[in-house]
Order: C-alpha cells, then structure tokens, then sequence
C-alpha cells in the first residue's frame, strides 16, 4: 500500500519523556506534563487537519499510580486546565473526545471536568479523540472477558466466544463507537516498548519508536513519521 496521501485512520501515542524534558532543564516533573500538554495540543489539531479519524494517547496508565501524589496531582490538575482552555477549540473543530479506561477512580474535581468534555463534544462527527486514562490493556481484556462471562450467563449472548465479541467488549468496543484497530503506534522518548497499551489492538499496527522527548514533538515531526508510514510494506501475515 503506497498512497502518497493515505493517512491512517487510527493513530495512536505513547507521549513518554516530559519528566526527562523537565530534568533537562532542572524544572520540576509537573513542568514536564504541562509542556506535554501543550505538544498534545498541537498534534489533536494536526490530526484533526490532516483527516485522521481516530487519534488515542497514552495520558495515564494503571501504573502511573506509583507515582508520587505531587506529580499525580499535576497530572489531573493538567486535564482540568486542559478543559477549561481547549473545549471550544475543540468544539469549533467538531473534535469529538472518548476516554478509554476506569476513569471512575480520578479525583472528583478532574472527573467532573472530563464528563463536561465528554458531554459537550458527544455529537462532533469530525476526529475521535480518545484520552487512554487509567488504562491498562490487560485489565481491559480481564474485564471483556468478565462481561462477556456475565452476558452469557444471564442468556443475554451465546458461546462461543469470538475475537470479535472480545473486542467489542473492550474499552475500544461498542461502548466508544467501535474505534478500529490502530494503524500506527508512535512512542517518544527512545523508549521501545508497549507498557500495557493497546495490546489486543496492535496485532497488525506498525511501530514508531522516536528519540525526541513528548514536550519536543511537533506537527512537522507527526508529518514525517505519517509520511514515513505510507512506505510501509504492510502484509497482515499474507504474501503479495
Ligand atoms: C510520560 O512521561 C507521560 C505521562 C505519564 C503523562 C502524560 C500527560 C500529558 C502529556 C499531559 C496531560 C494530559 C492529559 C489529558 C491529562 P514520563 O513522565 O514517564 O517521562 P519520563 O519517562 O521522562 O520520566
């Protein structure tokens, strides 16, 4: 596949490196995060001009938990700011926002921002942007695999399971409107790894491993690297 304007209908992204971006410059991690925000920004418009149809970031894991109480706070502070300072832009961009994950256990005041967010923009029919946020992939399979378990034996569905039953079950399922599976993963920071994101999703996506830290990518970056991608070979495990 070489289309020299294909763009990938899902794009996903591990934004990693605000703490070492902050460290660099001798500012504190929640400095970091709010550069971080500021690149997120950028890339949501980019997306949503360049036609992508589903973008998700990785903002906050499970694991994010272990993180001190200071820098976790910054983090839910930020999406608060992130809110109040975004939702007509996002609105006017006809930017329609999802969250995957258990965000029922994020504090009360980020939560109420968030369901504004969700709210406000659940009739945009333009880019899908989906905030992974207290995600993990493996407990997402866990709790598919739970509702699925609970449906059959209340004979609301029938065995056996399928693929696509699990995945409409998942946080990428029915429930957010079906997003497909992501085309492209990108990661910054150096970093070549999952961390528990999207790993049922990724069977077929191809990888994008940068060295420039979150709080440093831009537009012109997210360009080549969707440029880069149309000169994938890509098979899904069959031959041309
Ligand atoms: C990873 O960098 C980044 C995070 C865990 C947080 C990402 C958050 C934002 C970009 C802004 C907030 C946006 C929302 C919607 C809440 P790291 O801290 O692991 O960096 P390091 O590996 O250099 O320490």
């Amino acid at each position: 596949m070489i289309n020299s304007n294909y763009v990938p209908s899902h794009v996903a992204i591990i934004m990693d490196g605000n703490g070492r971006w902050a460290e660099k410059r001798f500012l504190p991690r929640a400095a970091g995060h709010n550069a971080g925000m500021k690149a997120m920004k950028e890339i949501v418009k980019a997306a949503s001009t360049l036609g992508v149809k589903h973008l998700t970031v990785y903002a906050f894991s499970t694991e994010n938990w272990k993180r001190s109480q200071e820098e976790v706070g910054a983090i839910f502070k930020l999406l608060i700011k992130y809110v109040k300072s975004e939702l007509m832009e996002l609105n006017q961009n006809n930017v329609k926002v999802k969250v995957l994950g258990d965000y029922s256990a994020i504090p009360e005041a980020a939560k109420e921002s968030l369901e504004q967010l969700l709210e406000s923009t659940k009739n945009n029919t333009g880019l899908q942007f989906n905030i992974a946020l207290n995600y993990g992939s493996r407990m997402e399979i866990v709790r598919a695999a739970n509702a699925i378990n609970e449906a059959i034996s209340k004979g609301i569905i029938c065995g056996p399971i399928t693929e696509d039953m699990l995945s409409s079950y998942l946080y990428t399922g029915v429930e957010n409107g079906s997003i497909p599976d992501p085309e492209l993963i990108i990661r910054t920071s150096g970093e070549q790894r999952l961390s528990n994101f999207l790993l049922w999703q990724c069977a077929y996506t191809e990888f994008f491993f940068t060295d420039t830290l979150w709080p440093d990518f831009d537009k012109d970056e997210f360009e080549r690297i969707l440029e880069s991608f149309r000169n994938r070979d890509r098979r899904f495990g069959g031959r041309k």
